[in-house]
């Protein structure tokens, strides 16, 4: 089995000291995410509130996006040095913060990020509000594409900017009249190591359509709406979309013509499916980067949300002293010691473990898509090209979509995320996030035939 300890020698770990990165040493036999951990009694959000949030006792949580895995190996072995040595003052990041961070980075998207770049934030959400606060008035418009992650409207809004819309658009799966149909491919039946290889393309039982961008809606609402900031999701919760780099140049082109700046949400990049490859919307080019501002975390990629911590690229050195002047007054300016110490071991040394919870996520997509086509067709899979939500489509289900809510929580006993928390865009449908052992997801799949078979 995987010991992570010999990797470490102090309690701040790192490679200054010859350890290694755990890249390529091979890995299906040391993580097994089969394992069910419990998390019931833990103060969990996903778990633990159900009632508090109008659920009956009971339902299976498959909703907020946290998965049921333990953290990799290293970052479990950081925080107990760190808890273990016991004083838990105030904590800066170090170098070799910073060089875990680049190297992550550089290697996986081949996009360098040098130190003084970087801003830490307790999370993204907060990171978004914070720069709606910096870079936008009162009234000015602020761009999303619903349906997306709901805290984008809701700190829109709360902040008393002007919400703008620009709907995603759903194709019909056959490609025609997308943008980009012939660029990022789908992961369909070509999981390595994969599951069933469900059949897939248009057509096929289980296959919803694409997403795509309407770009003349989205260049005419921000030269007409006086958008300000745009807030990208990229790859895209829930839609599932990871943005082909035509599509992104594109965006580019609209926002640099219109002065519109960028908050590029990239949180869900490190999962892509196979076929598919995140592009950092501020590689892009130096002119991009200056107008970009890059949410990353390995919040999600690790499973550390409850740890707080996120960074925030800013290459134009204006909005930095911008936004960080806004982050201090708000009183943000000390950073969490456990986050900064799991964060740090997590880029370092999580690599292998990423890879194969990708793969895993992988055979949990082949085995929902083949489970919808065999046992329920109706409900049509929009084949997420990453991220570890998908999205469901109900319609074709004969269940309206103003009762689709209820029929999920107290015919299926499932609790899911509601198609409209995302926007109205997504009434009838439900996002269900795969991020567990397969037998959670097998018993969520055989709930929602139950229901159906009532
Ligand atoms: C697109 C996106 N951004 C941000 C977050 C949350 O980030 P944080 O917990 O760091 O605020 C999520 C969580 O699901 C997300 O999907």
């Amino acid at each position: 089995m995987y010991n992570a300890s010999v990797y470490y020698t102090e309690v701040y770990m790192s490679y200054d000291e010859g350890l290694g990165y755990t890249e390529g040493l091979g890995y299906d036999d040391r993580f097994d995410f089969d394992e069910i951990t419990p998390r019931a009694n833990t103060n969990s959000l996903k778990y633990d509130f159900a009632r508090e949030r109008g659920k009956p006792d009971g339902v299976l949580p498959l909703w907020v996006a946290d998965m049921d895995f333990k953290s990799p190996p290293a970052v479990l072995e950081a925080m107990r040095r760190t808890a273990e040595h016991g004083i838990f003052g105030y904590s800066m990041p170090r170098e070799p913060y910073y060089k875990a961070l680049a190297t992550w980075f550089d290697t996986r998207f081949g996009y360098h990020i040098s130190p003084e770049k970087v801003v830490v934030t307790p999370g993204v959400v907060f990171a978004i509000a914070t720069a709606i606060r910096a870079f936008t008035k009162p009234g000015d418009g602020v761009l999303i594409q619903r349906p997306v992650y709901y805290p984008f409207s809701q700190m829109i809004i709360m902040n008393d900017r002007k919400l703008v819309n620009n709907p995603l658009v759903l194709q019909d799966g056959s490609g025609s009249g997308a943008f980009d149909s012939g660029g990022s491919g789908t992961s369909c039946g070509g999981a390595p190591g994969g599951g069933s290889g469900a059949s897939c393309g248009s057509g096929s039982g289980a296959l919803g359509g694409r997403y795509e961008i309407d770009f003349d809606d989205f260049e005419r609402k921000i030269v007409s709406e006086n958008v300000k900031l745009f807030i990208f999701c990229s790859p895209h919760n829930p839609v599932g979309r990871v943005w082909s780099r035509r599509e992104l140049e594109k965006i580019g082109e609209i926002c640099l013509k219109h002065n519109c700046l960028i908050l590029s949400d990239e949180v869900h990049c490190d999962f892509v499916f196979p076929g598919n490859s995140h592009q950092v919307f501020a590689g892009l080019s130096e002119e991009l980067a200056d107008i970009t501002i890059s949410c990353t975390a390995p919040s999600k990629t690790f499973n550390l949300a409850g740890l707080q911590i996120s960074n925030i690229i800013i290459a134009n050195p204006k909005l930095r002293v911008k936004y960080i002047k806004e982050l201090h007054s708000a009183g943000y300016s000390e950073y969490n010691i456990f986050g900064l110490s799991a964060c740090r071991s997590a880029y370092e040394f999580g690599g292998a473990w990423v890879d194969s919870l990708v793969r895993y996520l992988n055979g949990n997509l082949d085995f929902l898509r083949a489970y919808l086509t065999e046992k329920i067709p109706s409900v049509k899979l929009i084949e997420p090209e990453g991220t570890y939500l998908t999205w469901l489509d109900f319609r074709g289900t004969g269940i309206p979509a103003a009762k689709l809510d209820d029929f999920i929580i107290n015919k299926a006993n499932l609790w899911l995320d509601g198609g409209t928390m995302f926007g109205e865009e997504g009434a009838g449908f439900q996002r269900i996030n795969i991020a567990c052992p397969r037998a959670a997801l097998t018993d969520a799949l055989d709930r929602l035939a139950g229901g159906f078979a009532q």
